[in-house]
């Protein structure tokens, strides 16, 4: 009997095993997102051992994150919340996508006239002389202040920028307590381990713990990024008023303060390259989730990037400080990377359909 038993079980538990894999594969064949696949598996049975190791290794269920963009109130850092907000609102509900809701967080202390457009908390800025004119020592704070006052639903955070355009809709990419990161080649923490050293005592582990990033882009759960922030806030602070440290992070300081305050907190990240690119260093899109428009794109009309000499052709956010980008901005020439060519797709884009977009 208690065989019999046994065996009907070791049945059930089989064939609804392969009718979970069926449906599993199904659903992945036909159907849009793979984390709403495997949700299905999960609810009646987990046969991980049998699944091929492209699905078992997906996230099992739907997981979405809060998009967080720290900002300014000038002219600058407004049209580039536009635009990324512009293409967030594209992707957000595409097949794939866990981006959850949006928020624009104001570090200028009150409200602009943005505030109906895109999703806005406003926060305190530093108290005047803290930031040493280093507007970007803000972004910890302000990640502070809006962690504290904001009820936010999702479980996870993505901290970004305002000069990121959303390429396709964005998966989580986080798995559990491992938030997710983009690794940037000029974040070295081995090669100024003298440096490092000082905020990341040897008792913590090696410098090699201390992981090549920023916080942005990170996908990271709630819980960790409200401890880990105010570590970020003191670490930044520290290196900024150390001489030697300032002088040899420059203006990435506040990555290599994240970087380290995380470390401290024993967090260390999947480092995703497919996170984001870079143009004009970065060629193709393809499969790439985030544009970052940070480098200045100089060509020459025959599609030859210059070397630090202003281009024939150019695109450069820095030349647009005091007023927005303007609209129906001309394609580059014949011959210069596809990543350059859809940036300004994407900008022009924007740009044509967000209403008021000269005279707000
Ligand atoms: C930040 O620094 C202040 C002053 O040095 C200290 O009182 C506080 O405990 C520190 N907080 C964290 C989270 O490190
Ligand atoms: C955009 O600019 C091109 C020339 O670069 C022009 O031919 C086209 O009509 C413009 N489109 C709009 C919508 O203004």
């Amino acid at each position: 009997m208690a065989q019999a038993t046994l065996l009907v079980i070791i049945l059930l538990v089989l064939g609804s095993s392969f009718v979970t894999y069926n449906l599993v594969t199904m659903i992945i064949h036909y159907g849009s997102s793979e984390s709403v696949a495997i949700d299905v598996g999960t609810l009646l049975f987990d046969p991980i051992t049998e699944m091929p190791s492209h699905v078992k290794n997906r996230k099992r269920s739907k997981a979405p994150f809060h998009v967080a963009v720290t900002a300014s109130d000038t002219p600058y850092s407004k049209w580039q919340c536009r635009i990324m907000y512009y293409w967030y609102t594209r992707q957000k509900n595409l097949p794939g996508s866990e981006m959850g809701g949006f928020t624009r967080i104001l570090h200028s202390g009150k409200p602009d006239n943005l505030m109906d457009e895109i999703p806005t908390v406003v926060v305190d800025p530093l108290p005047v002389g803290q930031d040493q004119g280093y507007v970007v020592l803000n972004r910890p704070w302000a990640f502070i202040q809006w962690l504290e006052k904001a009820t936010i639903e999702e479980e996870y955070v993505l901290m970004a920028e305002p000069d990121h355009i959303f390429l396709r809709p964005l998966p989580n990419l986080a798995h559990l307590g491992l938030p997710a990161a983009y690794p940037f080649f000029y974040i070295q923490p081995e090669k100024h381990e003298k440096i490092v050293r000082k905020f990341y005592p040897e008792e913590y582990g090696p410098v090699t713990d201390v992981d090549p990033i920023g916080n942005s882009p990170v996908i990271i759960r709630k819980d960790l990024i409200e401890k880990i922030a105010p570590t970020w806030m003191n670490v930044s602070l520290k290196m900024k008023y150390d001489p030697e440290t300032d002088k040899a992070f420059g203006w990435v300081l506040e990555m290599y303060a994240y970087a380290v305050a995380s470390a401290l907190h024993g967090v260390r990240h999947i480092l995703r390259k497919d996170f984001m690119l870079q143009p004009p260093w970065d060629f193709e899109t393809t499969n790439k989730y985030i544009l970052h428009y940070t480098y200045a794109c100089d060509y020459t009309l025959k599609g030859e990037l210059t070397d630090d000499k202003i281009g024939e052709w150019r695109f450069d956010k820095r030349s647009h400080e005091q007023r927005p980008i303007p609209r129906n901005l001309s394609l580059p020439p014949p011959g210069v990377p596809e990543s350059v060519v859809t940036l300004v797709k994407m900008v022009n884009e924007a740009t044509a359909n967000i209403p008021n977009w000269d005279t707000l």
